[in-house]
């Protein structure tokens, strides 16, 4: 049997799905786009929520296709993403609906992204979870806690203040920096705690 090659860069897929944060999740293809192998898929409400999220929709969804080595839809269930043989390190759900939360704590696999992260949590690969709503209910936290029992990093889009934010676009980097160290990929996007002098 033919031996598997080493690969140059670490492979990642990258979900956007209908909640708000859109520009979080773009921001965070930007910073992958050169360190990895990018696979994105955009669910139909993740296209919906940029309508009202980015300046223009078809210039946000070109720039995320510039920055991916492939860009897929949420029903290409035929994506190389979608089998376990397919080798990558992980997959970011960011932003993460209630809804997709919901089908990833169930292994529902009903669309490419669903499907794609289950393969990761069968495949004990990184599945990072990005999930935005506020308030949360029970369900969602129950989802949440499911879902960090089998492995994956929930890491919410929450604000912080101590690194002195240089207004939305730094607290947007500070949560992509988060997703990021999740994959060991640290940045310089924002002033870590060094503590008091
Ligand atoms: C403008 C807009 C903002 C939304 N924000 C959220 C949100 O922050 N969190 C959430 O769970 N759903 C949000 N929704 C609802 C989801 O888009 C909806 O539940 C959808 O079915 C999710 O589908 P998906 O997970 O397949 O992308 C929003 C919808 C719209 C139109």
């Amino acid at each position: 049997m033919e031996k598997l090659k080493p690969r140059d860069k670490m492979r990642i897929t990258l979900a956007l799905t209908g909640a708000s944060g859109v520009p979080i999740g773009i921001r965070l293809a930007e910073e992958l786009s050169d360190e990895c192998e990018l696979f994105t898929v955009v669910s139909d409400s993740a296209k919906k929520v940029m309508e009202t999220e980015t300046e223009n929709k078809k210039e946000a969804l070109e720039r995320l296709g510039e920055l991916s080595d492939s860009v897929r839809q949420e029903d290409e269930i035929e994506a190389p993403i979608a089998s376990g043989s397919f080798e990558t390190e992980g997959m970011i759900v960011c932003p993460c609906s209630m809804k997709t939360l919901s089908g990833l704590a169930t292994g529902r696999s009903s669309n490419l992204i669903e499907r794609a992260g289950d393969v990761c949590i069968k495949e004990n690969r990184k599945l990072v979870l990005v999930p935005r709503e506020t308030p949360l209910s029970q369900i969602h936290l129950e989802n949440m806690l499911k879902l960090s029992r089998a492995g994956a990093d929930i890491v919410p889009p929450v604000l912080g203040f101590y690194f002195k934010p240089d207004g939305l676009d730094g607290v947007v980097d500070y949560i992509v920096s988060k997703v990021l160290e999740r994959f060991g990929i640290r940045g310089d996007l924002y002033n870590r705690w060094n503590g008091l002098d």
